[in-house]
């Protein structure tokens, strides 16, 4: 891991100065100066101008941007072009172009439409790379690589030949014998046997529901590919300037679940990330909180960047909502109070053509006569009011169980109900955390957990012996678990554990269930002592556990819903079901109390109190995202760093809409 030569929170966003003409760069970099810009991403979608033709170069347009940002102090975070290769390429290289599940042929003409395994995309993108890094790898301005952009983002499948001959490839260095595979894809089923490695083709369109194991290892493998792309492409960047770190934006909140970060976050030298809000989500606030601590927790606890998101609307959604008064800043300091340390945007300069020309920017159509310029310039100010809180990082007692190929899993078709979404899942366990303000890491089934008092898992329909293992062993050894329906259900092949579900956590949770029961959609069924529950349902029976709430209605009356487990000198808790908002709360409130975790602070509703933890102070953000003033007790000598004066008497007053940092000495508490 190494540390971004910028100082302070760094600030800024992608340049594309490329579409303007070069009289626009001198006020460029007059108005990033004007808004307190460290850092700048360029070149990201370059390659068509830095190559105009196989192998001929002209670097003559980015070395005058490299110089010119140097000139004027500010950084770069110099991007390999390699998610938007040239219209020539693809003459040249038709088969390069890649094929969708239902066997189509994309054409090129916007960006990321190629074959990750394709030989020539490969070996192009490798070359220019090389070039940029022979050629920039001493230039003062470079300060990070940003390799690619978005790994998979449009093109994390390809079902072309290529790319089914490079599957059979890591089947074999899986599996190396048929017979193995046969038995983990369990491919007796529906006459699949195979007998030949040339056989195996990607799971495409078929008349009917293909193989989970399949599926799931298609899934691992597609991940698996694009990360060799990225590793490839630093292995060249790191050989020309092994100081410079290397780091590629992932996307961890959305829709986006192609990429398995877990197994990707090792390999970058800074682990950054792009996040932008759903114009639906009410509470788009909870949802960065998750971001930034399942980004912070890839980050190994380390401070990451936020490589994207935006000062305004975006133009990918069906309807793309401006932010409100205010939450531009809230946003971009909750990404700091989760982690970052580094906010930038997509982009600098909103773009007048081209497919983004509707996505806002730092400098918005309108020029600097606007209210989003406004704000940018005020942010400005506020990160540099926040320098000394760069390395800091957050410090948790629960951890929630976060497993991508437990999620792919969940989400495969011909599930008891496809109503279960994973990421719902998560959140809804996630937000009544979030409203007491207890701190969260994220971790893998097979984490160290030895730090933590409670652990959630609130789905893990998919988990290995080593995971189950981990987690029980967390439980009997005195730690908290608490465990979400539909968990335990099946191994790393998909293959059900036989005996009664929840399969895997069976004999620490202490319960027996011999049938599921999922809910219809708008179906819910009342609970014993109160609140309701919905989505899913199930026949427990108690084998060592007690019961804390049953069905009242419904088939499964005085069938337990929630059971609480003493197992060695632990507890497991069992949600069978998703018990409604408030319930829920105080299910997880009672847990964590009884866990003996405690939030950052107490604070009113609406206000977000996030701790961030320094060698020698604390710094606690304060972000009151409601609409009334709050108050909050804080340390006695304490000092906010946003408006940079000292607290007195012990407590702040958090207006509506407004953030705080107030930095309070180290705490004792781990
Ligand atoms: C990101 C992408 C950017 C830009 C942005 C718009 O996914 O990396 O290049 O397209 O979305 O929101």
């Amino acid at each position: 891991m190494s540390t971004l030569n910028v100082p302070g929170i760094a600030y800024g966003g992608d340049y594309n100065p490329e579409q303007w003409p070069e009289e626009v760069w001198a006020e460029d970099v007059r108005l990033m100066r004007e808004a307190g810009v460290t850092m700048v991403s360029v070149g990201i979608f370059s390659w068509a101008l830095l190559e105009p033709s196989e192998g001929v170069y002209d670097f003559s347009l980015l070395d005058r941007i490299l110089d010119l940002l140097h000139e004027n102090g500010i950084a770069a975070d110099l991007a390999t072009p390699t998610a938007a290769p040239p219209a020539w390429f693809f003459r040249a290289h038709p088969e390069a172009l890649p094929v969708d599940r239902d066997g189509r042929q994309l054409s090129y003409g916007s960006r990321q439409t190629f074959c990750p395994s394709s030989p020539a995309y490969r070996e192009a993108a490798l070359r220019i790379a090389g070039e940029l890094a022979a050629r920039y790898a001493e230039h003062p301005a470079v300060v990070m690589w940003h390799v690619h952009n978005e790994y998979g983002c449009h093109n994390a499948e390809c079902y072309c030949d290529t790319s089914a001959e490079a599957f059979r490839g890591w089947l074999r260095a899986r599996y190396e014998n048929l017979d193995a595979l046969n038995d983990a894809w369990g491919t007796t089923f529906w006459s699949q046997r195979y007998y030949d490695w040339d056989e195996i083709i990607p799971p495409r369109a078929t008349g009917a529901v293909p193989n989970p194991a399949h599926q799931l290892d298609w899934r691992r493998f597609c991940s698996e590919e694009l990360l060799s792309l990225y590793k490839a492409e630093r292995e060249v960047l790191r050989e020309a300037a092994p100081g410079t770190p290397a780091t590629t934006n992932f996307m961890v909140m959305y829709a986006f679940d192609a990429l398995d970060y877990w197994r990707w976050a090792p390999e970058l030298d800074i682990v950054s990330n792009d996040h932008y809000l759903r114009s639906t989500d009410p509470e788009s606030e909870i949802d960065i909180a998750l971001s930034g601590d399942l980004v912070r927790s890839l980050a190994g606890g380390r401070p990451w960047l936020l490589m994207e998101h935006s000062t305004g609307a975006v133009n990918w959604q069906p309807v793309n909502r401006a932010k409100t008064a205010g939450e531009l800043r809230r946003n971009a300091l909750a990404h700091v109070a989760h982690g970052a340390d580094g906010i930038a945007y997509f982009q600098w300069r909103a773009a007048k053509a081209g497919a983004e020309q509707w996505h806002s920017a730092m400098l918005p159509h309108a020029g600097t006569d606007s209210q989003i310029w406004r704000d940018v310039v005020a942010l400005g100010a506020d990160l540099k009011a926040l320098a000394e809180v760069r390395g800091s990082t957050g410090t948790a007692s629960v951890a929630v169980v976060w497993d991508w190929n437990a999620r792919w899993a969940l989400e495969l078709p011909s599930q008891p109900s496809e109503q279960v979404r994973y990421l719902d899942l998560v959140r809804s366990w996630y937000e009544p955390l979030w409203r007491s303000g207890v701190a969260v890491d994220f971790v893998r089934p097979d984490a160290d957990l030895s730090s933590y008092r409670l652990v959630l898992a609130p789905n893990l329909y998919l988990v290995d012996d080593e995971g189950a293992a981990n987690l029980t062993r967390f439980a009997e050894g005195g730690g908290t678990l608490a465990v979400g329906f539909h968990s335990g259900a099946v191994d790393e092949n998909c293959h059900v554990r036989l005996g009664g579900y929840p399969g895997a956590f069976r004999d620490v949770l202490g319960v027996r269930t011999d049938e599921l029961f999922p809910l219809l959609p708008g179906e819910s069924v009342s609970l014993s002592g109160g609140g309701t529950a919905s989505l899913w349902s199930e026949r427990v029976h108690l084998a060592g556990a007690e019961t804390i709430t049953s069905y009242t209605e419904g088939p499964l009356t005085g069938i337990p819903a929630v059971t609480r487990h003493g197992c060695g000198t632990g507890t497991a808790w069992y949600l069978a079901t998703l018990p409604d908002p408030s319930t829920l709360a105080a299910l997880l409130d009672r847990i964590r109390a009884e866990a003996g975790v405690a939030p950052v602070r107490v604070t009113p509703e609406g206000v977000e109190a996030v701790l961030r933890r320094g060698p020698e102070a604390d710094y606690l953000f304060l972000i009151n995202h409601g609409d009334g003033g709050a108050e909050v007790d804080v340390a006695p000598d304490a000092t906010e760093l946003l408006a940079g004066e000292r607290v007195h008497g012990g407590r702040v007053t958090v207006a509506a809409g407004d953030v705080m940092v107030v930095r309070e000495p180290r705490s004792a508490t781990p």
